[in-house]
């Protein structure tokens, strides 16, 4: 299975749309709005988009409650206006990726609302349903029932309104589980890829799958689910290529041997992410401090012992990537300011992963705390808020200043903003553009370019090699660093803060800073 080349120079951007920008000035961003700063996003040198669900939905978990996969929410616009949107992006080299909600749906999908009749019909197998209407919980599903005259319970995926969709059990034992292979499961699959097929016709780049190691039950060596999705790589590399497979799984070994291209090595408790970025202070919540953090007590070693076992087994056949955050968890800013973000984000572009910049975060977006939840975001909504474009009313997020916003604007009178920091040369949007720049242009920052860490990968600094010419140091915490290197070439500084190359009689001297970062080209 072979990669897309695209994928070796892609730099991903998350659009939450309806937070992005509102160009009908109805308070909710669309896609009119996405089209609208295409130009800017080029301006930054993303070139690829994940767009979170646009789909018809009843938006009670912000559209991973798809109602009907094939259209698009009509307060996010209309069918042309996604046309339009692909082939404005296609024109500027972008690509782009939709969300592919492939484990359930809305409770008021019309599959749904047919498998809740008591009468057979086509969709009677297409959720998970018990012929018993009293049970809640069976091993690791949770059911509901008493909402319609069918006698029995529907598994649920993710919240109550989301029923799962029926791909059968890698092990069934009771009676209501269907083996993978049975009517019911296949007809599901088929449903999916009949759904892939749609959005692939019309060119979209591929899609970010959503759950997608959790599609069959009691799956405990993942054989059902790799199956699955390893018949959907080959009919996709077979029909469509060039288009990408990107897993939310968290475990990037398992989902790269099912057909996944990217995984996002991010999940609650998966020590690759949370032992970077989340900490005491953050949602989901850590007990130890984080790497990346200026009260300086981070541990490498969780993050790197994760890391490279998973790279090893990944390495030649797909990507990880570590997001700087998304929709689900605290944004980086969070307990962080410019400085400290400045380190973090020359790690996560020089890092042999794929990168993705949720929205705002390229301007440091703080995670507004306190909000009422909207659509199932409880503590999630304060990384949503709308983005901060400019300084006039609704931090020119609407074309009507006058709407009311999707949901509040950061309140604080110091919340950046893109136009203040792209005025601003030493701002992090163009620190971030400087990167983006850098892993787009230079091959030793490639996924697949090697990497050899140079310091002991426990405290700060920490100081690594990328390819044949290039050494990143990083200085996350307040101390500074003097550190005695053997000699590893004349060094030239690429972008370098706090932090200094001196040349001596056995090798390198490097000093770094409080909050220090360096790249060196060396010759
Ligand atoms: C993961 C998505 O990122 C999250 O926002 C959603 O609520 C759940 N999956 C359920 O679809």
């Amino acid at each position: 299975m072979t990669q897309p080349a695209w994928l070796a120079r892609a730099v991903f951007y998350q659009i939450y749309p309806q937070s992005f920008y509102d160009a009908n000035g109805d308070g909710i961003g669309d896609l009119a709005g996405i089209e609208a700063k295409l130009d800017y996003l080029a301006d930054l040198g993303v070139n690829a988009l994940w767009i979170n669900p646009c789909f018809v939905s009843p938006f009670k978990d912000a559209g991973y409650d798809v109602a009907d996969h094939d259209s698009i929410a009509p307060r996010y616009g209309t069918h042309a206006d996604f046309v339009r949107l692909l082939a404005q992006a296609h024109r500027r080299g972008m690509r782009i990726c939709l969300d592919l909600v492939a484990g359930h749906t809305s409770d008021q999908h019309p599959w749904f609302v047919e498998s809740q009749r008591s009468a057979a019909n086509d969709f009677t197998q297409r959720y998970i349903w018990t012929n018993n209407p009293w049970v809640r919980r069976d091993e690791e599903l949770d059911f509901i029932s008493g909402t319609s005259d069918r006698s029995g319970a529907y598994a649920t995926n993710f919240f109550a309104h989301q029923p799962a969709l029926n791909y059968g059990f890698g092990q069934p034992t009771r009676s209501y589980q269907q083996d993978v292979d049975a009517p019911g499961p296949s007809a599901t699959r088929a449903a999916l890829r009949q759904t892939m097929k749609y959005w692939l016709d019309l060119g979209v780049d591929g899609f970010r799958v959503d759950l997608a190691g959790s599609l069959v039950k009691r799956d405990p060596e993942h054989f059902g689910v790799r199956r699955l999705w390893r018949e959907i790589r080959a009919w996709l590399d077979a029909n469509y290529q060039d288009r990408v497979l990107i897993s939310e799984w968290g475990n990037p070994e398992i989902a790269i041997d099912a057909g996944f291209h990217v995984d996002f090595m991010q999940h609650v408790g998966v020590p690759g992410y949370d032992a970077l970025m989340l900490g005491p202070d953050s949602f989901p919540k850590r007990r130890e401090l984080p790497y990346f953090d200026s009260r300086g007590n981070g541990d490498f070693r969780r993050f790197w012992r994760s890391f490279e076992f998973q790279q090893r087994r990944v390495a030649g056949r797909g990507l990880i990537s570590l997001p700087s955050s998304n929709h689900d968890f605290v944004r980086p800013r969070h307990q962080r300011d410019f400085d400290d973000l400045k380190v973090l984000y020359a790690f996560l572009f020089t890092w042999p992963q794929l990168p993705c910049l949720y929205y705002g975060d390229e301007i440091g977006m703080r995670y507004v705390e306190g909000l009422t939840s909207k659509e199932g975001g409880y503590e999630r909504t304060g990384s949503r808020t709308p983005m901060q474009w400019d300084d006039s009313a609704l931090a020119g997020f609407s074309t009507d200043p006058g709407a009311t916003p999707y949901l509040p604007i950061d309140p604080q009178n110091d919340r950046p903003t893109v136009a203040a920091q792209r005025a601003d040369r030493n701002s992090l949007w163009h620190h971030v553009e400087r990167l983006i720049y850098l892993r787009v242009t230079e091959s030793d920052l490639a996924p697949d370019a090697s990497l050899t860490l140079l310091t002991e990968n426990s405290g700060y600094p920490l100081v690594y090699r990328r390819g044949g010419s290039l050494i990143v140091a990083l200085n996350p915490g307040l101390d500074t660093h003097t550190l005695e290197l053997p000699p590893l070439g004349d060094a030239a500084a690429v972008l370098a803060q706090r932090c200094q190359v001196m040349h001596g009689p056995t090798g390198w001297r490097l000093r770094i800073g409080a909050r220090g970062y360096g790249v060196f080209t060396v010759s």
